[in-house]
């Protein structure tokens, strides 16, 4: 989809700033890029083999090159592009990317036999250097490598050790360094400032990235993009499709018509909530569509999530365009995507890590008419609702929990019928109804129930029930990218319970799902 690749440079338009980071398959990637952005600078994520190119697109202020599960030692792993060197850039290599500068420099990398490290270690300064400014001489680091830097290469230095071995180098004439340690994570204590040194004093950054800023840009250049001309959104009623509208509809106002589509996969009393909503406080064109029916038979007998994602899709956009034809055929279509959806559809590992197609990137018919706007695809979901907020959207808008594309369908395993839907919906209601009732909204990421496609045997009343299963899932999240279970009070986990078991007529047993994301996901699937 050439459009939409298109779309990532919208807001240099504005931006002076931008650090690019080259991803080598690291867990951690990601945090890196929270933490460039958390300090006001926009930074990508790039495969590291388009470094090259996008080094000379995008001339950026530094280079941080991520962790890998790979080893450099392994022929064939994942190397370093010379024109990074070439470029003069500042380079900050972390863990791996530590071992690469070092043995694509003449340093010596070797397997770490019973010398690896993995957890909390103590670091201890060993040179003063700019890195270092305003941090103690010994601090907490987080760990995670078997093999290990043995020899520096020529005009490199030593500059922390952790355990005797080397924990931090540099050849700070030549604005290049690397850690071994993981300054991303909390566990690294300081983790923060170091990247700032980097970014601040050895880039020459300012922090130009801000909210404000970027809605400016954003609006700018969408209206430079759709010209005189219209477009239409599909909104979810969460917070993504919302801002992204509401972004639209500052560039070109009310030719932007917005779709909201009852695809009968919608939790209870939904439709007409956020419809209304829609129209009463954000203004917006909004014209609700019933698109159950077609939605329902085309997911019949279908068990198959990725079948079913791509069903849903695809059938969104030819209400899409069924719309545009009657609302001025408009070429462009707005869509909510974020950041980890791009992250998670296009990984460096290639199409074998993608872990689900999210029906707004993975999931798209290839015959699709529509020219794709995207305005949040840089957006992390935290900074999407700081946007919202910069907008003036109701905070009942921007904290509402997110909900996937494709709803409930995928939190019924198996084949989705009207009677499966009405009992997830049932249950679903009385979860949110908890949740918000014991005052764990803010708290919590997601609370819903995932409909198992087993049943079991219980007892009610003097008579024996056979009966579906549910799993509850309430998870905390900054981001989505991680999760953990919610501790929350057994007094909650109760009354759900209770209520569900009793309320809902064809469920007999409630189960709470503990497993946090990774290995888990959230969604069932
Ligand atoms: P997973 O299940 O991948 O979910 O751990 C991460 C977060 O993303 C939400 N999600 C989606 N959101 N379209 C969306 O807009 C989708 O297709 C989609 N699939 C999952 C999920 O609810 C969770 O918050």
């Amino acid at each position: 989809m050439p459009e939409s690749s298109q779309n990532r440079n919208w807001s240099k338009l504005i931006y002076h700033e931008n650090v690019l980071i080259l991803d080598f398959g690291s867990q951690y990637t990601q945090l890196i890029a929270r933490r460039v952005r958390e300090l006001s600078v926009y930074c990508e994520i790039i495969p590291y083999y388009d470094a090259a190119e996008k080094i000379r697109e995008t001339r950026p202020f530094g280079i941080i090159l991520s962790g890998s599960p790979d080893s450099v030692i392994r022929e064939g792993s994942p190397a370093l592009p010379l024109e990074l060197f070439k470029a003069e850039l500042p380079v900050l290599g972390i863990c791996y990317g530590l071992q690469l500068i070092a043995a694509s420099l003449g340093g010596r990398v070797v397997s770490g036999g019973d010398r690896r490290e993995f957890g909390k270690a103590i670091v201890d300064v060993s040179e003063q250097d700019m890195l270092w400014t305003d941090l103690p001489d010994q601090f907490q680091a987080w760990m995670s490598h078997g093999d290990r830097v043995e020899t520096l290469p020529s005009g490199f230095k030593v500059l922390a050790r952790s355990g005797g071995l080397i924990a931090a180098a540099g050849a700070p004439d030549r604005r290049i360094w690397g850690l071994q340690f993981h300054p991303e994570v909390v566990h690294t204590h300081h983790g923060t400032d170091i990247l700032k040194n980097f970014l601040f004093k050895a880039c020459g950054c300012k922090g130009d990235w801000t909210m404000a800023a970027f809605v400016q840009s954003t609006v700018d250049s969408i209206s430079a993009k759709i010209g005189s001309d219209r477009a239409i959104c599909g909104l979810s009623g969460g917070v993504d499709s919302t801002v992204a509208a509401l972004l639209v509809h500052k560039a070109i106002g009310d030719r932007l018509t917005c779709v909201f589509v009852d695809n009968g996969l919608l939790r209870k009393n939904e439709y007409e909530t956020v419809l209304q909503n829609f129209l009463e406080r954000l203004h917006l064109k909004v014209v609700g569509v019933d698109a159950r029916q077609k939605f329902l038979s085309r997911l019949r007998d279908v068990e198959d999530p990725e079948q079913k994602r791509k069903i849903i899709g695809e059938e969104f956009i030819r209400v899409f365009e069924e719309q545009a034809g009657v609302h001025g055929d408009p070429p462009f279509l707005v869509q909510g995507t974020l950041y980890p959806d791009v992250i998670e559809s296009t990984s460096v590992r290639g199409p074998s890590a993608v872990i689900k197609s999210h029906h707004n990137v993975g999931g798209l018919p290839l015959d699709m008419k529509f020219q794709l706007i995207e305005p949040l695809r840089e957006l992390f979901k935290d900074e999407v609702r700081k946007v919202g907020e910069e907008l003036g959207v109701h905070s009942r808008f921007i904290y509402r929990q997110p909900f996937p594309g494709p709803g409930l369908a995928v939190r019924i395993l198996g084949s989705v019928t009207p009677e499966r839907l009405a009992l997830l919906r049932d249950a679903d209601a009385i979860v949110q109804e908890e949740t918000e009732r014991a005052g764990l909204l803010r708290e919590i990421w997601q609370s819903f129930v995932v409909l198992l496609p087993i049943r079991s045997v219980g007892v009610m009343g003097d008579d024996r029930t056979y009966e579906n299963v549910a799993a509850l899932r309430i998870v905390t999240s900054m981001d989505g990218m991680t999760a953990d279970w919610a501790k929350i009070p057994y007094e909650v986990l109760e009354r759900i319970s209770t209520r569900i078991v009793n309320e809902v007529r064809g469920i007999n047993r409630v189960v709470y799902d503990i497993t946090s994301k990774p290995p888990g996901t959230i969604e069932w699937e």
